[in-house]
């Protein structure tokens, strides 16, 4: 097995300002949208799982973890990420329907070759799709609303497609969950998703739909991140 060797590639800075003029845009999509459907059932608590990127890894590889999971600036120019473009429309609120202000919200997934980005992913770093950072951060307005531009998840052995989402705010600590494609037919399948109750699987299914031509983007979808009160 080949171990993971230090990727020389690896600045994963991708913090252009193309991409928070980008992440911004996603924002000001976001508050053209009809309101959501409040949805009261917090998010089920799972684990990190094995690929939560540690913040010291992270650290070396640079600290310029934005928003844009979809470029990646490397020697000097920018990478774009393999798979289809997702905008992620995310709203923080409560059980009790209240915006949560300041929370921190982190996603990771694995690539569209999927791979996750974490120092115990025994691969060549050239399998690695370089233009795809892996792990984002974004913190919520007054209005509890953040967005990134991600790709929309795939599937890897032994799991149906899904993206890890790990939320922080003094009101109610830390959760951590995973967002779900609604519909995809791997969640039958999925041991994860075959232990949740009904009621909280719908607190976890994206409803993709296709973007407007002009986003540069795929997918675009709007989500409520319900914490508990
Ligand atoms: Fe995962």
């Amino acid at each position: 097995m080949p171990t993971v060797r230090p990727d020389p590639s690896a600045d994963r800075r991708p913090a252009s300002r193309r991409g928070r003029r980008l992440a911004l845009a996603g924002v000001g999509a976001m508050l053209a949208l009809p309101a959501l459907a409040q949805t009261r059932r917090a998010l089920a608590p799972m684990t990190d799982g094995p690929f939560y990127p540690p913040r010291r890894w992270r650290t070396r590889q640079g600290d310029d973890w934005d928003a844009d999971l979809t470029r990646v600036q490397l020697a000097g120019r920018t990478r774009i990420a393999e798979g289809e473009h997702l905008g992620l429309e995310l709203v923080v609120q409560d059980t009790r329907g209240r915006a949560l202000d300041g929370a921190e919200v982190e996603i990771w997934q694995c690539d569209a070759r999927a791979l996750y980005h974490h120092p115990n992913v025994e691969v060549e770093a050239e399998r690695l799709d370089a233009g795809f950072q892996g792990f984002g951060a974004a913190r919520s307005g007054g209005d509890g609303q953040l967005a990134f531009r991600t790709i929309r998840p795939v599937p890897y052995p032994g799991r149906t497609p899904h993206i890890h989402v790990k939320l922080r705010h003094a009101s109610f600590g830390e959760l951590t969950s995973q967002l779900f494609v609604a519909g995809h037919p791997g969640n039958a399948r999925d041991f994860l998703w075959r232990q949740l109750a009904d009621a909280d699987r719908a607190p976890l299914e994206m409803q993709l739909r296709a973007a407007a031509a002009d986003s540069g983007l795929r997918w675009q979808v709007r989500h409520a991140l319900v914490v508990p009160a």
